[in-house]
């Protein structure tokens, strides 16, 4: 399997996917909710999704796809090519304010991750990765994260999570808030994700994320040294839905240590 091929394949097809929810904005766009009032999806996630069906099983028909909203093969293994596909991440934003989402993709082999794409499609700022040979944002190498302190980081968190809720301990949550220099909340895993690879944040927690939304970034992170796990300092299941953590390596077992306690 020539990996360079495939990374231009999905260069191409990435940014094509990109020039068409671009173009959506000059069409109505109908928005819909899925399992709660605030879960959207649009007809425009809906197509940029087949849209990458159709491209990689005209490259490749062996090639498998697991999507976020489900038009790909049923998939219960990770066995031979995947593909992990979230075609529009942040989707309120993407309705709301028209920037701040992403187009997420991992190609994986047998489970292992092999390509990482994380694409901010209005900016049109290109993260990715190719296993052991580097990481890049656009045409720059992306470094090996910096030493830093806990007091020093600036981390992804969603307010939700700092309230009282059924899935975290939130008095440790609001310790950490006010242990580190800042926080920011963007709307967009694989946003935050890119962030933290590239040093714009060191940290992003969240308490449920999908495959779709960490498949490409969790390929980056390990070529700059970035630690991805769930709350249990575990490796994130790539079939079902878990918590989740990326962080900066001098910071990450000390937050799960100090200030993550699940309910
Ligand atoms: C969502 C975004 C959001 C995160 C949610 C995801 P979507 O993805 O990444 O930041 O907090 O958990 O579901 O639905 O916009 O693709
Ligand atoms: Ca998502
Ligand atoms: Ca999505």
């Amino acid at each position: 399997m020539d990996l360079h091929q495939i990374d231009l394949f999905a260069k191409e097809m990435i940014r094509e996917a990109g020039r068409r929810i671009r173009q959506s904005f000059s069409y109505d766009m109908v928005v819909e909710t899925k399992s709660d009032p605030n879960d959207l999806v649009t007809n425009i996630d809906r197509e940029t999704e087949l849209f990458f069906i159709e491209q990689i099983k005209a490259f490749d028909a062996n090639h498998r796809i697991l999507g976020e909203e489900g038009m790909g093969e049923k998939i219960t293994s990770l066995e031979g090519p995947v593909w992990i596909i979230d075609p529009i991440d942040g989707t309120m934003n993407f309705i709301k304010q028209h920037r701040h989402f992403m187009i997420s993709v991992g190609f994986y082999v047998d489970g292992v991750g092999k390509l990482g794409y994380i694409f901010d499609v209005m900016r049109e700022d290109l993260f990715y990765a190719i296993a052991g040979e580097g990481a890049w944002y656009n045409d720059s190498p992306l470094r090996k994260l910096k030493n830093l302190s806990i007091s020093e980081a600036v981390i992804g968190i969603n307010a939700s999570w700092v309230v009282p809720n059924r899935r975290v301990n939130h008095e440790k949550m609001i310790d950490l808030v006010k242990t580190v220099r800042g926080t920011r909340s963007y709307g967009s895993a694989a946003m935050e994700i890119a962030f933290v690879v590239s040093g714009k944040l060191d940290a992003y927690i969240s308490m449920r994320l999908a495959p779709w939304d960490i498949a490409g970034g969790i390929i980056i992170a390990k070529e700059v040294g970035a630690i991805t796990t769930n709350l249990k300092g575990q490796q994130f299941d790539l079939l079902s839905t878990d918590t989740f953590i990326i962080a900066n390596p001098c910071i990450h077992q000390l937050i799960l240590d100090r200030y993550i306690e699940e309910n």
